[in-house]
């Protein structure tokens, strides 16, 4: 069972636009999903049917497998299901600090007054803002404003995150930032959709790829197949990342590599085996570097006081990695508590991998379920690049 589906969904705004013509699609339970598609494509009016903040025309929206029903019981456990994140946060914070704002939708749900408590402090934490709660929402930066949005959103334990456009208006960490945190929220279960205009970031993170253009469905399929079909992407509006445009390059060059480069990781690798044909030396060392991961608490578990420095330098000391990682706000600020620094605090994984295959050994500190989340991108890694990278996780 899918965990949305639409059915022949059509959508007409009051003023007339067709927004949506005929939409079939299935999202499984525990993906990430990213619509991609040029402006007035429709994303929007799609990730709004997803909660009910709009209801289709005609056709049908399942969700867990029934269709959805708009009174106001059915809407409230649709609301308690599917979480949405708006594009501007400034539209979704309203209350006089951000704790009141947070605490918002989990008031309204007849929990313990504990229970709010709780979640509050815990989405607060998850976003890594719990020492902005009592700051007025509009004297943030809009890297905050946007995790106050998700705090609120998360604070109602959604099974289903909906962001449309996610990244819009950060800078480049903010949006590094933004990435982990969705990779976070996936690690722990949820299912998560969102819509973008970043290529490189649809190309390196999406389980599977929605392609839209004037409210109709071009393509369905993983990145691969989506950025390896030129037609499509000129019809579509879209641009293919980089790396797929330098491997383009090269095969019209005369370079014999099949596998389309989802990453600059996977285009140099492509690049190195085509000259390892053609005997140059490769840097690259004889044996891989091994990656050790160590799971860090939660902050929900005790967060940074549960891995005390001593821990940290112990076990850095023993195994002597070369490189140190961190995923999640917890491990970032249980390496820098322990006075060391990280070499990689983005694309950890792509990072790690890469110096594994130059010989070097990386312990990558991941918080709660995000170490899983790093074995599993290890192990797709390894299969997409032909590789027999080791990783072993320190309990
Ligand atoms: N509130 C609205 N009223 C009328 N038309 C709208 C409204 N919102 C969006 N549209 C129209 O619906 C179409 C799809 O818009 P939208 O879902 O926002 O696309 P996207 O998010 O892909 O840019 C566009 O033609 C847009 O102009
Ligand atoms: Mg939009």
């Amino acid at each position: 069972m899918h965990i949305i589906e639409t059915i022949n969904v059509e959508y007409q705004y009051p003023g007339g636009t067709h927004a949506l013509q005929g939409v079939d699609l299935k999202i499984k339970s525990g993906s990430k999903v990213t619509i991609l598609g040029p402006n007035g494509a429709g994303k929007s009016t799609l990730l709004y049917l997803f909660n009910a903040t709009l209801r289709p025309t005609s056709g049908k929206v399942l969700l867990n497998g029934s269709p959805m029903r708009y009174n106001s019981s059915s809407l409230r456990q649709i609301r308690k299901t599917v979480g949405m994140v708006f594009p501007n946060p400034d539209d979704q914070l309203f209350a006089p600090t951000v704790k009141q704002d947070v605490s918002f939708g989990p008031l309204k749900l007849k929990l313990s007054k504990e229970e709010v408590e709780e979640r509050v402090s815990e989405s607060l934490q998850l976003v890594g803002i719990s020492e902005l709660e009592s700051m007025p929402p509009h004297h943030l930066s809009t890297g905050q404003k946007k995790r106050a949005a998700i705090a609120g959103v998360l604070a109602m334990d959604p099974n289903i995150l909906v962001f449309d456009e996610p990244l819009s208006g950060l800078d480049p960490t903010g949006q590094a930032d933004m990435i982990e945190l969705l990779d976070q929220l996936n690690a722990d279960g949820k299912t998560i959709i969102v819509s973008t205009h970043r290529m490189e970031f649809a190309a390196d993170w999406a389980d599977n790829i929605l392609v839209l253009k004037d409210g109709k469905v071009l393509k369905e399929g993983v990145p691969e197949e989506i950025f390896s079909d030129p037609a499509l992407i000129h019809d579509a509006n879209l641009q293919v990342p980089v790396p797929v445009q330098t491997h383009n390059e090269l095969r019209l060059r005369g370079f014999n590599n099949e596998q389309t480069p989802l990453s600059v990781l996977e285009l140099v690798e492509s690049v190195v085996s085509v000259f390892n044909d053609n005997g140059y030396q490769d840097l690259s060392s004889a044996s891989n570097g091994i990656i050790w991961i160590v799971r860090t608490p939660r902050a929900v578990e005790g967060g940074v006081e549960m891995m005390p420095p001593d821990i940290v330098q112990h076990l850095v000391d023993i195994r002597k990695p070369h490189k140190i990682g961190a995923m999640g706000t917890v491990a970032k600020s249980i390496i820098i508590n322990s006075e060391l620094k990280y070499d990689f605090g983005t694309e950890v994984v792509n990072n790690a991998v890469s110096a594994s295959l130059r010989g070097l050994s990386t312990m990558i500190f991941a918080t709660g379920t995000m170490a899983g989340l790093a074995v599993d991108r290890i192990a797709q890694l390894n299969l997409r690049l032909n590789k027999k990278i080791e990783s072993h996780m320190i309990a």
